[in-house]
This record gives structure tokens, sequence and C-alpha cells, in this order.
């Protein structure tokens, strides 16, 4: 199939438009552990112009204003959006897209992005447009989810529907591109003028009562995802929520699984005097 980015944008905005309004009780406990590893790594302090991309409920923001920045948030979904301003009034939230920002060139002092940039059908146009609206050596951090080999939740998934159900049946366009591993963000950095560029595996622990519940955060907060686990058979749904079940169990702690999970962390400079 050719790359159709307009596709792509389609399919996330609508996934994420159906996920808000559960996203901060399901999917958002996922990303939290890696809200801090994102403030320190972009040395994010009192006074300066923070802008947070793909920001969906506005947490990441609202932790940057926290430290006493003055703190942006931009999402695709209107829904996201009507959410991080009812939760985060301190935080200024737009509706725009990540590839075409809605801001003058050399404003900010750092963006930062939150698991956001790989659903973006052009991840390179929206890392240009990052250095574009920052100033002269400011900093960019991003996340990104590693490998499935290193995330637990995403392999347990994967390989129960490659056991009772089947992975190409769900109705998604391809990501618009492969960012996942350590390489991958360095260059797309590179690619986007940034300097003095480092990435590093980052990994944390999602604590879930069992593996039902997390099939149900990840159908409920994510639009890929979820869109995979609704094309599947119901009986085929069956099985893979049972194996979910008992594979998970091997992380069970006390009251909780705790289920490893990890990020690519990216940062790097603007170019500049
Ligand atoms: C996994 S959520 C991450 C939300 C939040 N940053 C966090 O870490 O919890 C992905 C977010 O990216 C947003 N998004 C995806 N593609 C986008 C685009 N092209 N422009 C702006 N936002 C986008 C979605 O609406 C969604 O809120």
């Amino acid at each position: 199939m050719s790359f159709q980015p307009e596709a792509i944008r389609a399919f996330e905005r609508a996934g994420w438009q159906r996920a808000a309004s559960s996203y901060g009780s399901s999917f958002a406990h996922a990303t939290a552990p890696f809200v801090t590893p994102l403030l320190d790594a972009a040395e994010v302090s009192a006074g300066q112009h923070v802008l947070d991309v793909a920001c969906g409920p506005g947490d990441l923001a609202a932790a940057a204003a926290g430290r006493g920045a003055t703190a942006q948030g931009l999402d695709f979904s209107a829904e996201m959006v009507r959410i991080a301003r009812s939760i985060h009034p301190e935080v200024v939230v737009t509706e725009g897209d990540a590839e075409d920002l809605p801001y003058p060139d050399g404003v900010f002092d750092v963006v930062l992005s939150s698991f956001g940039i790989h659903h973006v059908p052009r991840p390179e146009l929206a890392l240009a447009e990052c250095e574009r609206v920052l100033k002269p050596r400011a900093r960019i951090a991003f996340t990104v989810w590693a490998t499935p080999e290193e995330n637990i939740a995403w392999s347990l998934v994967f390989d129960a529907i490659a056991r009772h159900g089947n992975r190409s049946d769900a109705q998604a366009p391809p990501l618009g591109g492969a960012l996942n591993q350590i390489d991958q963000c360095a260059r797309a950095l590179e690619a986007a003028g940034f300097v003095d560029r480092s990435a590093e595996i980052v990994r944390s622990e999602w604590l879930l009562p069992n593996g039902r519940a997390l099939l149900a955060a990840l159908s409920a907060g994510t639009a890929r995802m979820a869109a995979l686990l609704a094309a599947q058979e119901p009986s085929a749904l069956a099985s893979v929520a049972d194996d979910i079940d008992s594979q998970a169990e091997r992380f069970r702690c006390d009251q909780n699984l705790a289920i490893p999970i990890a990020a690519v962390l990216a940062r790097g400079r603007k170019a500049g005097d």
C-alpha cells in the first residue's frame, strides 16, 4: 500500500477522540512514570516557556507548570484538548497538528512530547516543526515506546494474538515511521537539525490488578492497539484474554502485577550561538 499520510492522520484522530474520555483512568497510568525523566532530560525549570506536543490530557505540561514553567499544550483531538483544559486550567491548550505547529519561529525554551511523535504520519515533519518553534540552543526531549521485546505489556498482547487471533486483521494503516529504537530516534533528531543528541532506554512498570485489566486499559485508552483488539473474532478475543490473564501472572507482586514497560527517551538542542 502506498504511503497515505491523511489516512494515518484520520485513523489516529478518530482513535484518540474515542479513547479520550477513558484515557486518564487507563493508558495515562502507563505514560505517567516517564513524565519526570522527560522534564529532567530537558532540564525544565521555573520561568521557561515550555510546549508539550501531542499533550493528550496535558499531564506533562501540567508537571512543567508545577516546576514554575509557563506551559502550553497542543493536541489534534478536540476531545483531548477539552479534557486537558478542564483538568489543567493553568495550561494553555491549543487544538492543532504536530506537523503544522500554530506558533511563530523561535518562541519556546523547551519542547517536549510524551508518546506522541510516533503517531504523527511524518514524524520527521513534526520534529522539524519542534525545531522551528524553539529558540536557538533550546532543548527538545521526547519519548516513544521501545520495541515489544522491551515492552512486556505489548508483547503479552502480541504473543496472545499470534497464538489465538490474527495480527493482520487490524483495520489500521501502517505507522508513518519506525521510531521505537535508540538509533532511529537519534537519527530522527539529527535529520531535523538538532545537535547535542542522545537517546536511552528508560524502564518502568505498569501496575494492574490482572491481565484482563491490561487488556481493558489498552482497549479503552489507545488507538492502534484498540483497533487490533477490536478486529479479532469474538471467540479469538476470548482466548486472547485468557492467554494474557495467565501469562501476565508471572509479574504478580502481591495485589498487583508489575508489568515491565520501556521507553526510548531522546533529547537534543537546537543549533545556535
Ligand atoms: C499516547 S497519547 C499521549 C498523550 C500524552 N502525551 C501522554 O503521554 O499521556 C498520544 C496523543 O497524541 C495525539 N496525537 C496523535 N497524532 C497527533 C498529531 N498529528 N498532532 C497532534 N496530536 C497528535 C493524540 O491525540 C493523543 O492525545
